[in-house]
Formats: C-alpha cells, structure tokens, sequence
C-alpha cells in the first residue's frame, strides 16, 4: 500500500433514508482495501433528476444510509499494493458504473441505483454503497481512470488544451451518449437523429455525435433551447435543429427534408414516454438504419414492428457505457477532436463546496 498522510475524519452529504433530505455529516475517511483505492474528490457532478433520485420519486432502488454520488473528477491519495499502473496523486477519472469481478453481468451505479440482479444489490450493500459527495471516495482500482493531466489541463501555449477540472466534469455526462452510439457502431459522416436534444444528457449526445463526425439533427421542443445549442455548439456546420410539434405527420416531414438518416439516438426523459417523437424517429430511418434505445422511460414504448421488420432496422438498448469506452472517448477528448468547457459549448452555470451544501 502507498499512501499521502490522510486525516481520519472528513465532511461527507449522508443519505439518511428517501424520507428526509441529505446533510452534511463529519465521518471517518475511508480506508484502502486490496483492489481498491482513496480518491480525494475535486468536482463530482449533480446529474438533472439528482432531487428525484434521492427524494424516491424515481424508484431507483439503493439502500441507505449512503453517501451520495456521481462520476467524478479526483485524486488518489491512497493506493492498494495490488494496483499496478495507478499512481499516488494521479488525476482520475471516477466512474460511477461499478461491476462485480467474478460476474461482471451483477453491475449497478454507485449511489444511484443497485442494479438488477441479487448480485448488484449484494455488492452495493456490502461493499460499495458510498460515493463522492464527500471529501474522499474509496472506489474499485478499474473504476479510477487515469486523465494525461499535461495535456488536458495544461497552457494552450504549451501545447495543452487549457481545461480546468470542472470541465473535465463533463466527461461524466458525454460517457452515457459515447456508450449508446459506439455500441451501435456510429460512423463518421452518417446521420443522427438525437431526440430529445435539449437535456443535459441529449445535448451531451448531439456534441459526441458530433465529434465523431455525424451530421446531426437536434429534435426539441423548445425552440429557444434549440438555437442555443446551435449557436454554442462546435461543428455547427453538421448541425440542424429540427422542432418538436408532435404531430406525427409533421415531424416526420420535417426530418425526411435531411435525406436518408442513419440512426436514432433515443434519450427521453421519463415524462416523454408517450410523446409521439420516438415513433417518428424509427420511421425517419434508412433501410438498415440502427437506434440506441438509451431513453429513461417507467413504462413500455410502441413501436412500429412492421416498418422494423421490413427495413432491417436494430434497435438496440444501452445501459451506461463500457470500460473500454471510457479510453476510446478520451482518445477523442485528448486529441481536441470532442472540445470540452466553452469550445464545446458547456459552462458551468452553478457550484458548490461541501459546507455550502449543509445549507
Ligand atoms: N440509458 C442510460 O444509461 C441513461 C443514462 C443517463 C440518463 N438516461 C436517461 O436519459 C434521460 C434524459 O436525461 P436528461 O437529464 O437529459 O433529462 P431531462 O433534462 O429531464 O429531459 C430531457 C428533455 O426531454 C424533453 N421532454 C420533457 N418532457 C417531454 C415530453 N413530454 N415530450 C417530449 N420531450 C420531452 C425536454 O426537452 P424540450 O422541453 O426542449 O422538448 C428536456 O429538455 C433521463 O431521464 C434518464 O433516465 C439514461
């Protein structure tokens, strides 16, 4: 084991029960166990529906007490002698989506939800229930990626790509749509249909499909919203917005003037599941065409089978993202090609440190 001097207590969000709201709490800092490591936590994101997760509007399944949190931004302090490439003080990657070793298929999102399987619920409970909304995180080595801090956050002047780490943040949130379109093999120059467009997570699609050399159209209903994302986004030149009516006739016109599309994106949120856009989406497409069905939705969707069957499409599901994605897109990130902060569009529009969250 190699370790920097650690503190024995720290300043942690603890979930009590879905009942009551969080509260900032002193408690022992986390120690380091064979196969895992002690982060200290420089920016962990807030994900758009967090008050609905922790409030139990969303039914996520978790057990409590727990330490809330998302994928993050940190920095080992503590490592296992059982870690061979991890290096103390190494600028990481935390990521949320937690797998157990002998069964890989038990996988759940630390403090988010336990998964679907006996397994997920069991090593949730047991071993991982805790994330980082707190000082320091103890998470699995596998799950700390490691971030070339020279280049991403070094001086455009000295060759880097200037980022701060609270841009780096936002790699949790590109992960989810990067997972969905390199699992239904995106390729450069086709076309995608990201719908809806305009949530954190849809604009986060439209700037990966982007980056990956789609041309892109960005369904909402918001026009505002809409031409927002089209005056910040980079590539805007591969960029089309399209608006919403939900009208099916219409919106299927309106996306058939673009020719032959390739691909659907699907990110609804739950409140979309009866929306007419995903339908119209599916019939937009090429014959062969491909979807990633990444969508929240509480409830079964219809589909149109006949147009499926006859034109060959896929439709395929993604949960999250793989290991393996995690590398691929940073390659993308680090060699400028997807821009984070203000060159891709994003600003951070609100922060905290972790007294303020007591309040
Ligand atoms: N598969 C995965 O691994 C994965 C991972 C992360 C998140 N998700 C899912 O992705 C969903 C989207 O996340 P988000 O944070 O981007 O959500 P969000 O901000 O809650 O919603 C995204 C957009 O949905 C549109 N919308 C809301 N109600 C609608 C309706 N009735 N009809 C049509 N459009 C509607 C809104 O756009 P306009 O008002 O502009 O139309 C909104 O901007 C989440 O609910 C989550 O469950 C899935």
């Amino acid at each position: 084991m190699s370790t920097t001097a650690l503190p024995d207590s720290m300043q942690a969000l603890i979930l009590n029960s879905t009942s009551e709201p969080p509260i900032v709490q002193t408690v022992p800092v986390p120690q380091v166990t064979p196969g895992t490591a002690i982060v200290r936590v420089l920016v962990a994101n807030i994900i758009s529906y967090t008050r609905h997760i922790y409030n139990g509007d969303r039914k996520y399944p978790f057990p409590t007490p727990l330490i809330p949190g998302s994928s993050a931004i940190g920095r080992i302090v503590s490592l296992p002698s059982d870690a061979t490439r991890l290096q103390l003080n190494d600028l990481v990657f935390i990521d949320c989506i937690v797998r157990s070793r002998d069964e890989p298929t038990d996988i759940f999102l630390a403090a988010i939800v336990e998964g679907g399987t006996p397994g997920s619920a069991k090593l949730m409970r047991d071993v991982y229930r805790d994330w980082t909304y707190a000082e320091y995180c103890r998470a699995p080595i596998e799950n700390l990626i490691p971030l070339n801090e020279r280049t991403l956050l070094g001086s455009p002047k000295e060759g880097g790509l200037g980022y701060t780490t609270h841009d780096l943040a936002y790699l949790a949130a590109i992960l989810v749509p990067y997972g969905g379109l390199r699992g239904i093999r995106l390729e450069a120059g086709e076309t995608v249909v990201v719908a809806p467009a305009t949530g954190p997570f849809g604009g986060a699609a439209v700037l990966c499909a982007l980056a990956m050399g789609a041309r892109v159209l960005a369904l909402g209903r918001n026009t505002a919203s809409l031409a927002k994302l089209k005056e910040r986004a980079p590539y805007t030149e591969r960029l089309y917005t399209v608006p919403l009516t939900n009208d099916p006739a219409t919106d299927l016109a309106a996306l058939q003037q673009y020719g032959e599309i390739d691909i659907f994106f699907d990110i609804g949120p739950p409140e979309a599941a009866k929306s007419t856009h995903i339908k119209t989406c599916i019939l937009s497409l090429r014959h062969g065409g491909r979807v990633s069905l990444m969508g929240g939705y509480h409830e079964d969707i219809p589909v149109p089978h006949r147009v499926i069957m006859h034109r060959n499409l896929t439709l395929k599901g993604k949960w999250m993202c793989e290991r393996d994605d995690i590398f691929a897109m940073l390659k993308l990130v680090e060699t400028g090609m997807l821009p984070l902060g203000k060159k891709g569009g994003v600003e951070v529009t609100a922060h905290s440190s972790m007294p303020a969250l007591s309040r």
